[in-house]
């Protein structure tokens, strides 16, 4: 006979772990510099937009064709149509390549929590400590980046072996609003920086002459990273959501809970580096540096900054473990679907896979930082490759199964089980017509900027 599928035990645990894989490095490290970069409250505007018709119409069509289904994608993809079971391989892809490489980041998250509570947290703030310690500079085990990378892997996968609701759903549950009260505390203390209201400003009043094609861009951009969209999260997450329970409410509350934390996240971040910095918003669009290079200084200037940095590390880690878990579950269910082994079988043999994938990441800036491929370091060419390319070709080709081939009907009959479907049309449109050339868009603007970058 075959085995029950796991699955939440209720629809508000379902929200928590799915809001739980968006909420992740994405809100906090990511969308405060791109908001910064791309004109402060111009972006925000136009993200919120694309957020509420565009990534509403790709989140609740992923979630509905994993709650119809009940399969993770591979098998998802199948069943909707045969010959769309080449796109389910293609998602599959996409966490086996995301999943190695952002336990790395996770690993330098628990470094420098780590610092922040056995009273390190000076040294944090010191000249060129980030690049130092990815680089492999310090002595002794703790410092190095691959002894933080295999605990974060150990740790995301104990939870995904305690299965979906003793483990996925219960941590979720937890780290959820603790990170929503956390994420408030540290803002507070934030704006409370002398010159703060300066960079307030800046990242909330629209500065319409910032405003391009590069605006929608990057913010389409963030918005898929951010909804933890095309990668098959969803569709797994999806075919473990109880048959009975309002999806599209559901998937409004997960938007907003994403959103909001990535507002939040701009909040805590943006106007005091920009105090810090004297004022001006120079300086800030520095990337991964931002979190891990410049916020320790702010911290070190900060009242009581060392506890502010302490509980800053403590909710991007748990902001960072839930994402993490989210995709390792969903290449877990896929081995799981496939292989007919034991959940657990495949959860040993999947952090094995992810830790023997990750190392190239991890020493890509330091002992192997000779090897580079189309000028990028491993971490940076495996997040160019599923985030620039292959999840845009996903989502394209995602849209035009359900749009074109299967028909909208397939997601919308489902969605209105029990339960009206409001923006039903919003959705048919989006689907059928803008979603698809936004997101050739978006390869496109990918593809050139990458261009530009390896100078072709
Ligand atoms: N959505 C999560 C985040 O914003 O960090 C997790 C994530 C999934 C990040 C996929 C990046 C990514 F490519």
């Amino acid at each position: 006979m075959e085995k029950k599928r796991s699955s939440f035990s209720s629809r508000i645990g379902f929200v928590l772990a799915a809001a739980g894989s968006a909420v992740g490095l994405g809100n906090i490290w990511r969308f405060p510099y791109l908001a910064a970069k791309y004109g402060g409250g111009i972006f925000l505007l136009v993200y919120l937009i694309l957020a509420v018709t565009f990534g509403f119409a790709l989140m609740i069509t992923e979630i509905t064709i994993g709650r119809k289904t009940g399969l993770s994608c591979i098998g998802a993809y199948r069943t909707l149509d045969k010959r769309f079971s080449f796109l389910g391989w293609l998602a599959s892809l996409v966490p086996v390549i995301i999943t190695p490489y952002y336990c790395v980041i996770g690993g330098w998250v628990m470094k420098y929590l780590f610092e922040y509570v056995s009273g390190g947290g000076a040294a944090l703030a010191g000249g060129e400590y980030f690049t130092d310690f990815i680089g492999f500079a310090g002595n002794g085990m703790l410092s190095t980046p691959l002894f933080w990378f295999v605990l974060y892997v150990l740790i995301t996968a104990l939870v995904v072996l305690l299965g979906v609701e003793k483990g996925i759903e219960k941590v979720s549950k937890v780290m959820m609003p603790v990170l929503v009260v956390l994420s408030i505390i540290v803002a507070v203390f934030s704006l409370t920086m002398p010159g703060a209201i300066e960079g307030l400003k800046f990242y909330i009043v629209p500065d319409f002459s910032n405003f391009s094609g590069t605006t929608v861009l990057a913010a389409m951009g963030q918005m898929f990273y951010s909804m933890s969209l095309a990668m098959g999260i969803m569709i797994t997450y999806g075919s473990y959501m109880p048959k009975e329970s309002n999806l599209e409410r559901s998937v409004g509350q997960i938007e907003i809970f994403d959103t909001a934390i990535a507002f939040i996240a701009g909040l805590m971040i943006v106007p005091a580096v920009v105090a810090f910095n004297g004022g001006t918003a120079e300086g800030i669009n520095a990337g991964p540096g931002l979190m891990f290079g410049t916020l320790p200084k702010v911290f070190e200037q900060m009242w009581m900054g060392h506890i502010v940095g302490l509980v800053f590390f403590l909710l991007v880690l748990f902001a960072a473990l839930t994402s993490s878990i989210s995709l390792m579950e969903t290449v877990v269910s896929i081995v799981h679907d496939k292989a007919h082994l034991p959940r657990r079988v495949c959860t040993v043999l999947v952090a094995i896979v992810v830790l023997l994938l990750g190392v190239p990441s991890c020493l890509g800036y330091g002992p192997w930082a000779s090897v580079q491929i189309m000028g990028m370091a491993f971490l940076d060419f495996f997040d160019f490759i599923s985030n620039s390319v292959l999840m845009p070709i996903v989502a394209f080709l995602t849209c035009i199964l359900i749009g074109h081939v299967v028909g909208t009907k397939v997601v919308s009959d489902e969605v209105e089980r029990n339960f009206p479907f409001r923006r039903k049309r919003l959705f048919e449109v989006m689907v059928r017509w803008v979603a698809p050339v936004l997101v050739v868009c978006i390869l496109a603007g990918e593809l050139l900027r990458a261009a530009q970058i390896i100078k072709i």
